[in-house]
């Protein structure tokens, strides 16, 4: 079952979507070649904190750190340690933050230094995939119709779109209904939705270069393409409005 906030509700999340916001910003000044990526989860844990929020993925089906940090060849829920960055990695930090109760969740893949042209147009065009299906996310729009924006612009350009991960309702959990796949199925199609004015939605295409097919490392919670070649991912928590998607986490 899909819930529609109310104008209060969306206020909270609006916050909640600030401290997400700020957060990444401060990743991305910090995310640098010798840095390590517990250094950033243990900054941005802090700044969060500071804040009133509380780092929701800390926990969360024992997840043991409040950010994912996913460095080349990983899709999501890279897990935080003393590993160092390098010049020409690809970073992507996701984060979600509750405040007063509700839920707003973003990512974003970083550039460590120079990096090559093959990364730069995977982060480029997974960052346009996300903004594509923000653009689609309206009312009376098909929720399908977010998904297959995602897929047409990621395949015309010549790389994938991840499968076995999806974006997801959100606000007074971190998952809710619907699922938000970045590709469409005849599943997908026949449990379609029509959007509605107050529904809150975390879109987060993962894409990569090769094939598709992941596998979870035996940390149990890495993900990682199985061809070990790049992927990136951006994420944004939105409300559906009368005239189009307000992003909530920028
Ligand atoms: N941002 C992820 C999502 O949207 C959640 C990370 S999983 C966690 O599904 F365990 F780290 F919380
Ligand atoms: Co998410």
């Amino acid at each position: 079952m899909i819930v529609c906030k109310s104008e209060r509700e969306i206020e909270i999340m609006r916050k909640a979507g600030r401290i997400v916001a700020d957060a990444l910003a401060i990743a991305k000044e910090i995310a640098k070649k010798d840095i390590t990526t517990e250094d950033i989860n243990t900054r941005l844990e802090k700044y969060v904190l500071r804040q009133g929020g509380i780092p929701v993925f800390k926990g969360y089906r024992g997840y043991p750190k409040s950010i994912c940090t996913s460095i080349n060849e990983e899709v999501v829920h890279g897990i935080p340690d003393e590993r160092k960055l390098r010049e020409g990695d690809i970073l992507s930090v996701d984060i979600g933050v509750e405040y007063r109760k509700y839920v707003a969740d973003a990512a974003i893949t970083i550039p460590i230094g120079v990096i090559s042209k093959e990364a730069e147009t995977l982060l480029e065009v997974c960052e346009e995939a996300l903004n594509k299906a923000i653009e689609k996310t309206c009312v009376n729009n098909k929720l399908s119709e977010v998904s297959r924006s995602i897929q047409n612009h990621v395949e015309s350009k010549g790389l994938s779109v991840i499968r076995d991960y999806t974006g997801h309702g959100i606000g007074r959990k971190m998952h809710e209904d619907p699922q938000i796949p970045n590709f469409v199925s005849k599943e997908l199609l026949k449990a379609d939705e029509i959007l509605l004015r107050g529904m809150t939605l975390a879109i987060e295409p993962m894409i990569c270069v090769g094939k598709y097919d992941t596998e979870v490392l035996k940390n149990r919670w890495t993900v990682v393409t199985k061809d070990r070649k790049l992927s990136a991912h951006f994420e944004h928590t939105v409300v559906v409005t009368e005239n189009g998607a307000e992003i909530l986490t920028d």
